[in-house]
Order: structure tokens, then sequence, then C-alpha cells
């Protein structure tokens, strides 16, 4: 079976839907850059090994990257899911777990890359936001995409009204992806882009607001 290694840097509520979703494979360890990120605490109560690489304790990015790889390497994962992991990984990290390392980004890419998507998609109005499963390549928020998911945004809409909807679709499309990557029906090929072998593609559009 398969193994997946998780890594967080706060609440961890995307990391506590993979562990509650029913996926073909082992959740392995969840890391985290800080000792007091809340999803720690959730992973160890359903007897997930946790391990706290602190990047303060590290000079440079290179330093730090090294040790949370040492860290994630006792666990020889097939998938590494970055699940809110705050921190900028150096090109050395990603290119070696190249077409294994996921993340997953709160806008519908390459729309608003970074921080803040919630706050940046209300004030241009968007009619439509969303969520982005993506493996993650030196260019940041830019890898290739694995699935996402669209929502409405509402006329009231508030950054925390929007993010939580945004939420309840990350949670579903991250255990998607992961499901498809260790089935290996998802796979990042030679030309850096997602293929799959799914034959079937169902989806639909969302028109928002909707028509008469
Ligand atoms: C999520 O919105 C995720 O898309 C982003 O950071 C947030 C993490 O939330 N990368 P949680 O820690 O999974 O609750």
């Amino acid at each position: 079976m398969k193994s997946v290694v998780i890594l967080i840097s706060g609440r961890g509520s995307n990391m506590q839907a993979l562990l509650e979703a029913d996926l073909p494979c082992r959740i392995a360890a969840v890391i985290s850059n800080r000792a007091d990120a809340q999803g720690l605490e959730i992973a160890r109560t359903r007897g997930i090994p946790t391990a706290v690489v602190p990047h303060r304790d590290y000079a440079d990015r290179a330093s730090f990257d090294a040790a949370l790889a040492a860290a994630i390497d006792r666990h020889a994962p097939d998938v590494i899911a970055l699940a809110g992991f705050m921190r900028i990984l150096t090109d050395h990290f990603v290119e070696r777990y190249r077409g294994k390392l996921i993340n997953i980004h709160p806008s519908l890419l390459p729309a608003y890359p970074g921080i803040d998507t919630h706050e940046r998609a209300l004030r241009d109005g968007i009619k439509i936001h969303g969520c982005t499963v993506h493996f993650v390549t030196p260019t940041l928020d830019h890898g290739p995409i694995i699935i996402q998911a669209a929502v409405p945004v509402l006329r009231d809409d508030t950054p925390e009204s929007l993010s939580a909807r945004v939420l309840g679709e990350e949670h579903r499309v991250y255990a998607q992806a992961i499901r498809w990557l260790c089935r290996g029906q998802v796979w990042l090929n030679k030309e850096s882009r997602t293929a799959s072998d799914r034959l079937e593609q169902p989806g639909a559009a969302l028109v928002f607001p909707g028509l008469e």
C-alpha cells in the first residue's frame, strides 16, 4: 500500500479531512515546521506519528529543507501532501520530490497565487472562486493542476464566509487527488503535465448568478 506524509503549519483541517477520508493509502506521518500547530494534536490523537522540524532552528532555507527532507525520507512516502504548510521550499527540495509533492491552494489557479486569496477575490468582484490541488514545481502556486473545485461568490460574502465555502470543497478534492495518485490513476508526465488514465470525466458547469 502506498504511503503519504502530510506537512502542516497550523490548523490542519485539510490534514484532518485526509485522516478521516477512506483513502487507499497509509498516512505514514504528519510533519510540521511549528511545534504549536493545532493539527499535530489531532494527528496524535488518531495515532499518526508526528514530527516537528522548527524552521527557526536553521540558519537558512537550504539547511531547513535538508532537515525536512531527512524527516520525510524516514517514512519513504509515495506522496508528500502540503496542507497549509507555510514555508516556501527551495527548488532543490521541490525537484527531489518531483511528481510526489502536491499542494492545495485556496483559489482557482492560475488566478490568485500567494496569500489573501479570498480578500483579493472579493475586491475584484469575481463571481466564481474555488480551490486547486496541483503538483508542486519551482514556480510558487503554478504547478500542473490535478483537480479544482468552483464555488459561487455570494453578494454578502465576507472573506470568512467565502473561505469557509472554499474550505469545504478543499476537504473533498484533496482526498480525491490523493486517491487518484495512490491508485496510480494520475501522475506527472515527462513533459511536466498532469496525466491520467481515467476514462470517465464527469463534471458540470457552474453558472453564477444562475440563469433565469
Ligand atoms: C487552506 O486554505 C489551504 O488551501 C491553504 O492553507 C489553508 C490551510 O488550512 N494552503 P488547514 O490548516 O488545512 O485548515
